[in-house]
C-alpha cells in the first residue's frame, strides 16, 4: 500500500529546542541553516511546493510569496507580532496563520523593566566607566541617575506585556498611565492604573514604554510633535517594533537632550547601521531584539509555532491564530 506523502514544510531558521525534531517525525521538513534570514529569492524557491511555513519577524510573507506558492496551507510565525504577514492577503487565500502570545508576556516584560531600569541608572555607562579605568574614586556626583521608584511611567498599549509592566511598575512603587484603545477597570482596580489621553501621557510620565503591536494605527506613533510634548528629560523604552518611533524623530530629541535618554531593544531598521547616530549617544542603551530571548521562552515559542503549523495543516483552528474567522 502507498504511503501518504507527507506535507512540505519549509522552516526559515534552526529553532531551539527539540520542537523542529517534533515536526520531522511528522513532515517532510526543509530548515534553513544560515544565521541570517534567507535572501528573498531563496526564501522564494523554498515556499513554492511547501504546504507549510514557519517563519521569524525578518520574513516577508506577502502577496507575490504567497502567489509563487500555490499549495501553502499553513503559516506559523515565531513570534506574538506579525507585521511581517500580510495577514489579509493569507486570509483570502484561505490560509490560517499563528503567531506564539503568552509564553513571551513575562519574559518580555522582565526585559523591558531591566532596560527600564538600566536607562534610569546608567547602568551600561558605569560598566563601561569601570572598564576602561575610568574609576579612580567615590565622588558624590559621579553618574547620577533618574529614580524609578516613585516616578511616573505611561504604558503604551495595556496587552497581556503592558500589564506585566504595570505589575512589576508597581513594585517598585510607580505611578502607572495608560493610553489602550479599550480600557481595562479590571487592571485599572487591581493595579491601580489610570487610562488618560496620549497627551496627558506624553507630558505627566518620567518614562515612557511602548507595548502595542505595530500597524497602520501605531506606525511613528512617537513623531516629532510628541517627543516635543514629553516632559524634558523624560525616558523611553520601546521593546515593541521600532518603527513605532519615527527615528529621525527620536535622534534629534535626544541630541537636543529635550528626551532624556531611550533604551531600545528594537529599532527602525534593525539591525541599527554603525553611522546611526544612535550609536553616539551615551543617553541611549541598546539591544539587539532580545527582549524575549530566554532559553525557556524561545523554546516555548518554537513549539507553539510547530503546534500552531500542525494543527493548520490537519485542517484544525491552530491554538493561537490570528485570522480565527477562517474556522467560523
Ligand atoms: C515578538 O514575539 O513579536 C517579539 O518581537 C520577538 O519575541
Amino acid at each position: 500500500m502507498e504511503r501518504p506523502t507527507r506535507p512540505r514544510v519549509f522552516v526559515t531558521r534552526q529553532l531551539p529546542g527539540d520542537a523542529l525534531a517534533r515536526l520531522a517525525a511528522q513532515v517532510s521538513l526543509r530548515v534553513w541553516e544560515g544565521q541570517l534570514p534567507p535572501p528573498r529569492e531563496v526564501l522564494l524557491a523554498e515556499t513554492r511546493e511547501v504546504e507549510g511555513l514557519i517563519t521569524l519577524l525578518t520574513d516577508r510573507v506577502d502577496e507575490p510569496l504567497l502567489e509563487g506558492a500555490p499549495r501553502l496551507r499553513a503559516v506559523s510565525n515565531v513570534a506574538v507580532g506579525y507585521d511581517n504577514i500580510d495577514v489579509a492577503a493569507c486570509t483570502a487565500r484561505r490560509i490560517p496563520v499563528g503567531n506564539t502570545p503568552g509564553v513571551l508576556t513575562e519574559t518580555t516584560a522582565d526585559f523591558a523593566f531591566a532596560l527600564l531600569m538600566g536607562l534610569a541608572r546608567r547602568v551600561a555607562e558605569a560598566d563601561a566607566y569601570v572598564r576602561t579605568g575610568q574609576w579612580r574614586t567615590w565622588e558624590p556626583g559621579l553618574l547620577l541617575g533618574t529614580d524609578v521608584h516613585g516616578a511616573t511611567l505611561g504604558l503604551v498599549g495595556l496587552g497581556a506585556i503592558g500589564a506585566a509592566m504595570a505589575r512589576r511598575a508597581r513594585g517598585f512603587g510607580m505611578r502607572v498611565l495608560y493610553v489602550n484603545r479599550r480600557a481595562r477597570p479590571d487592571l485599572e482596580a487591581e493595579l491601580g492604573l489610570t487610562r488618560v489621553d496620549k497627551a496627558t501621557l506624553l507630558t505627566e510620565s518620567d518614562f515612557v514604554s511602548l507595548h502595542v503591536p505595530l500597524n497602520v494605527e501605531t506606525r511613528h506613533w512617537l513623531g516629532r510633535a510628541d517627543f516635543a510634548a514629553m516632559k524634558p528629560g523624560a525616558l523611553l523604552v520601546n521593546t515593541a517594533r521600532g518603527t513605532v518611533v519615527d527615528p529621525a524623530a527620536l535622534a534629534e530629541a535626544l541630541a537636543s537632550g529635550h528626551l532624556g535618554g531611550a533604551a531600545l531593544d528594537v529599532t527602525e531598521p534593525e539591525p541599527l547601521p554603525l553611522d546611526s547616530p544612535l550609536l553616539k549617544l551615551p543617553n541611549v542603551l541598546l539591544a539587539p531584539h532580545i527582549a524575549s530571548a530566554s532559553h525557556t521562552t524561545r523554546g516555548r515559542m518554537a513549539s507553539m509555532a510547530v503546534d500552531n503549523l500542525l494543527a493548520a495543516l490537519e485542517g484544525r483552528k491552530p491554538p493561537h491564530c490570528v485570522n480565527p474567522e477562517l474556522f467560523t
